[in-house]
């Protein structure tokens, strides 16, 4: 036996159960992993309050984001060997190219049963080797924040060397936009709430901050520091609330990649046909994503964020601490 956590999406926090299961053996297609940490996603806990946009099953194991060494494997899979660190793509069937519909249905800890168990069989095309220079608790970190990010900066026009990003927030997807275009040589401004987090987003290489609570114009004011001209991208991670002022700090013909839905508020298409701005949507990313940022992580020494560290029975505490919104970068869940 070992156990797993369960949650009624829409029944909050206090749906969170742990639960006994049954030993799992692996089929001829599949690998079976014992997973060693987890990481949390706003999603998670738009998921758990019943707010996410997309379906969610009735009931199911919670979070998209973990990472674990492969303890079985199926006679016909040739992927992996046991030993092999692991973590499982957000989407278990996008392989790579354009995202169809029906990979939507095979979102982790959403669609399809998440990532917080001891033990997980995944279909072998569904995993990805995390990188060496990492621990399982970074590598937890990767799967939805981090290709987010990666698939934001590298996947459209890719943000070269010497071009300005503006960065909204310092959440998970955000410090990992920030930690991976100071890898490519852009020029990073980032916005936060909070002074201490952006005294910290400085530490970790961000070239310029804004404060937008201080700067309600904080789109103004990075298309200032840009030097006039306006910033060549945005990891738009604020939503509706947010993108006027991410389209007044944006160059024209600059991009605009839209992540996030932490704020509400009318969007005014005006602004975009007359700057020639590129709005493009982001669904996390596909397995080619997640592995040529992995290679990109171990080239460039990049450590994941961690903001705080829980135990496996310490789940419930977790999400709330999500919830307060006090981190900075990732929280992580500790399996065992
Ligand atoms: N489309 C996708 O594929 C995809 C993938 C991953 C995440 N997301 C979405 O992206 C957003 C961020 O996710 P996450 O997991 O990184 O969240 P997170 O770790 O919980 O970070 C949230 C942070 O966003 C900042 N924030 C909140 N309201 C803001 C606002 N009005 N303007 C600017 N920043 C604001 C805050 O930063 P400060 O504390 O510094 O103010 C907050 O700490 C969520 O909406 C999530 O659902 C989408």
């Amino acid at each position: 036996m070992s156990s797993q956590w369960v949650i009624k999406p829409g029944a909050g926090v206090g749906s969170l159960l742990r639960k006994d299961v049954p030993d799992l053996q692996p089929a001829p297609h599949q690998v079976l992993v014992k997973m060693r940490a987890a990481s949390l996603n706003f999603r998670d806990l738009l998921i758990i309050d019943g707010l996410y946009p997309l379906e969610a099953a009735e009931q199911l194991v919670p979070l998209s984001d973990g990472a674990g060494e492969v303890v079985a494997v199926g006679s016909e899979q040739t992927r992996f060997k046991i030993g092999d660190r692991v973590a499982g793509i957000f989407t278990q069937s996008w392989m790579g190219g354009e995202m169809v519909d029906a990979d939507l249905a095979t979102a982790l800890g959403g669609s399809i049963d998440g990532v917080l168990s001891e033990y997980r069989l995944f279909d072998a095309t569904g995993l990805v080797h995390i990188p060496d220079s990492l621990t399982f608790a970074e590598g937890a970190t990767l799967p939805c924040a981090a290709v987010t990010a990666w698939n934001a900066l590298m996947c459209d026009k890719p943000i070269r060397s010497g071009q300005t990003v503006l960065i909204l927030g310092t959440g998970g997807v955000a410090i990992f936009a920030l930690q991976l275009a100071r890898a490519a040589g852009a020029r990073v401004i980032i916005t936060s709430s909070s002074d201490e987090k952006l005294e910290r987003a400085r530490a970790l290489g961000a070239n310029e901050t804004i404060n937008y609570r201080n700067v309600p114009e904080w789109g103004l004011k990075a298309k200032e520091i840009s030097g006039g001209e306006g910033v060549d991208m945005v990891v738009e991670t604020g939503g509706p609330g947010t993108l006027a002022q991410s389209l007044a700090a944006t160059r024209r013909g600059g991009s605009i990649q839209m992540i996030g839905v932490l704020s509400m508020g009318e969007i005014d298409p005006l602004p975009i046909l007359t700057g020639g701005i590129s709005v493009r949507g982001i669904m996390v990313g596909s397995r080619e994503m997640f592995d040529a940022m992995n290679k990109s992580i171990e080239f460039a020494k990049i450590k994941p964020v961690i903001d705080r560290e829980f135990a496996f029975g310490d789940v419930p505490q977790a999400f709330e601490y999500l919830r307060g919104a006090s981190h900075m970068g990732k929280i992580v869940i500790n399996i065992g």
